[in-house]
């Protein structure tokens, strides 16, 4: 059963990538979600394909839809997607944004599917079946310390000023070979699962940013928890991504950073 879901997954996921494709070739129609959260014409568009596609084929199942026209069913299945992981990239020309689905039984992840149309590079994995990258098996790297790493992180449209991620970007950078932040946190994470980078974490991500990704990393032979360290929960507060062997120095840098910014504050108290 769950190779029915993977191909519909894939079919559907290429499938609105051929319409994000096609959008990218008109001037893009930006509107705002809030100060600095765009959504366009081609987030709705690909929603709209990729629910009703989902409906087509599994109607009992439940949908969460970044723009919010999925499904509620009462069903243990529930699909996450994000019809348009990286929309400012999107809206300014820069081709690195991606279709993220995934499906859950309950709590469970079973399988994960983004897909950068634009490139067209397809990033899949089922649970207990491995992670693959255009039909071959891919892995996380064997980088096992933090200074030899290449490292990715994200900074929300939303609530900007209270995140801190800037304080953890600063001591990273310093102390790997550096910090990219290319825009799609779908896409981040499936990196991480190919080895292209060794880790991604970043603050306040939403299920249908993460889901795909998180599989797409563990059955990639990598680890995924928050920024402390403790059992990653979907849409939590953070998410740490790794190929696991620089997992424990990433969380104890992480840990420095947050003691360091607690110091501050008391004492400006
Ligand atoms: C955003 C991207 C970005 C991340 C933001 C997300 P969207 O998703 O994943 O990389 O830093 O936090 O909201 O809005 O382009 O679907
Ligand atoms: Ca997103
Ligand atoms: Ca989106």
């Amino acid at each position: 059963m769950l190779k029915t879901y993977l191909d519909a997954a894939i079919e559907i996921a290429q499938e609105a990538g051929a319409v994000l494709r096609e959008e990218m070739e008109r001037p893009p129609t930006i509107a705002y979600k809030g100060d600095f959260d765009l959504v366009t014409q081609a987030d709705r568009r690909s929603e709209q394909v990729i629910v009703r596609r989902l409906r087509e084929h599994f109607p009992q199942h439940a949908v969460a839809a970044e723009e919010g026209t999925g499904q509620e069913t009462g069903s243990d299945y529930r699909w996450h997607v994000d019809p348009l992981d990286g929309t400012t990239n999107f809206a300014h020309g820069y081709p690195c944004f991606c279709v993220s689905m995934a499906l859950a039984r309950r709590n469970e992840l079973l399988l994960g599917v983004i897909y950068n149309p634009i490139y067209q590079e397809l990033f899949t994995a089922a649970r207990g079946e491995g992670a693959t990258f255009n039909g071959k098996k891919i892995h996380c790297s064997k980088i096992d310390s933090l200074k030899s790493s290449l490292l990715c992180t994200g900074f929300p449209n939303h609530k900007r000023l209270a995140n801190p991620n800037i304080h953890y970007y600063w001591d990273f950078t310093l102390r790997s070979h550096g910090v990219r932040r290319d825009g799609s946190a779908a896409l981040d994470l499936a990196y991480v699962a190919m080895g292209r980078f060794d880790s991604f974490w970043e603050f306040g991500l939403n299920p249908w940013d993460t889901a795909a990704g998180v599989v797409l990393v563990e059955e990639a032979g990598g680890k995924i928890t928050d920024m402390q360290g403790q059992p990653y929960v979907l849409g939590g507060p953070s998410i740490l991504a790794s190929n696991g062997f620089i997992h424990d120095e990433m969380v104890k840098v992480a840990a420095e950073v947050a003691e360091r910014r607690n110091s501050s504050d008391k004492s400006t108290e």
